[in-house]
């Protein structure tokens, strides 16, 4: 695994074409697009990672994942009355299918969707103690009290938040929206400026993964159930492209950290600044591509030896 990660870093390192940072978030914009990082901590306890793994970076829509564990863990399956498990076929920020399907995400992973999971587990509590709540949830998952929000990035992020607002105002008009639309956009904000590590975020990963040495945060019927919507919609309008390539659930953020699951075996996170067109980790699809295809961890099978990768 050691050797793997190694060979798989010295790659990216060496690759001249490493996508388009984001730019909508000012405080994103300058973040470096020539690092790489991985991290993979297994069923059996063990911590592997190569490249920049210990600089921390902005974690975006993976937060999506905790997000949702997190109002499950409020409401239940009462969830799906607000928000959809069907990929969107669009864009994270896309506000096209809310009008047409009377303010009901189609998914927990598109911002619209997210924002009704932040609006969940903001229900009864202030935005201070949801937040703090979400991070004692990612702290448990990563055994780590070291990770926290970066104010900046969040604040950086609510001064260009129309997008997110004019979601927030669509769900309200449908009366998809409890909390005061400043108030989910605030917190919605806070949860994507959390940052970890590849390290930490690998960690963070685990309660994902069915071994008896994994935090136990979530049912397995929910565990199962959050891969399952990773894997058909945790990267937008790349999801299909990403089961195609990769075949493990996974979910990316536009801060270029991807959180992927093999549900057996292990929790992995990697991170390359740069995107490719759906706003994904270009380097870190194409690491986990190869990733996948060395070790067979695809749940969709091992592939033949000198198979196309
Ligand atoms: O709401 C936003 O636009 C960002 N905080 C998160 C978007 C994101 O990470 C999309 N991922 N690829």
């Amino acid at each position: 695994m050691q050797a793997l990660l190694t060979e798989i870093a010295e790659t990216a390192a060496a690759e001249a074409d490493r996508g388009k940072v984001a730019t909508y978030i000012s405080e994103l914009a300058g973040i470096d697009p020539g690092q790489f990082g991985i991290a993979v901590a297994t069923a059996d306890g063990r911590l592997f990672s190569a490249g920049d793994a210990d600089v921390p970076f902005s974690i975006q829509s993976v937060s999506k994942v905790f997000a949702l564990a997190l109002a499950l863990g409020r409401v239940g399956e009462q969830i799906w009355r607000r928000v959809g498990r069907e990929p969107s076929g669009l864009s994270f920020d896309s506000v096209l299918l809310l009008e047409r399907e009377n303010g009901i995400p189609r998914n927990p992973f598109i911002n619209a969707g997210a924002l009704v999971a932040t609006d969940t587990y903001l229900a009864t509590s202030s935005p201070r103690e949801a937040l703090g709540q979400l991070l004692q949830f990612i702290r448990a998952a990563a055994d780590d009290d070291g990770i926290h929000i970066n104010e900046t990035v969040a604040q950086s992020e609510i001064s260009t938040a129309h997008r997110n607002f004019s979601l927030a105002h669509y769900l309200a008009s449908f009366d998809n929206l409890h909390a005061p639309v400043d108030q989910v956009i605030g917190t919605y904000s806070h949860q994507c400026a959390v940052e970890m590590t590849c390290r930490q975020l690998a960690m963070a990963g685990r309660f994902l993964v069915d071994a008896p040495k994994m935090p136990g945060l979530v049912s397995v019927e929910r565990r199962r159930r959050i891969n399952a919507l990773m894997m058909t919609c945790g990267h937008y309008d790349g999801s299909g492209d990403f089961a195609f390539r990769v075949g493990m659930p996974g979910k990316s953020g536009v801060g270029g950290g991807i959180l992927v699951i093999s549900p057996s075996r292990a929790s992995i996170a990697v991170w390359s600044p740069g995107l490719n067109r759906y706003g994904n980790s270009k380097l870190g699809t194409e690491a986990m591509q190869t990733f996948s295809h060395r070790t067979g961890w695809s749940v969709f099978g091992v592939p033949h030896r000198g198979a196309e990768r």
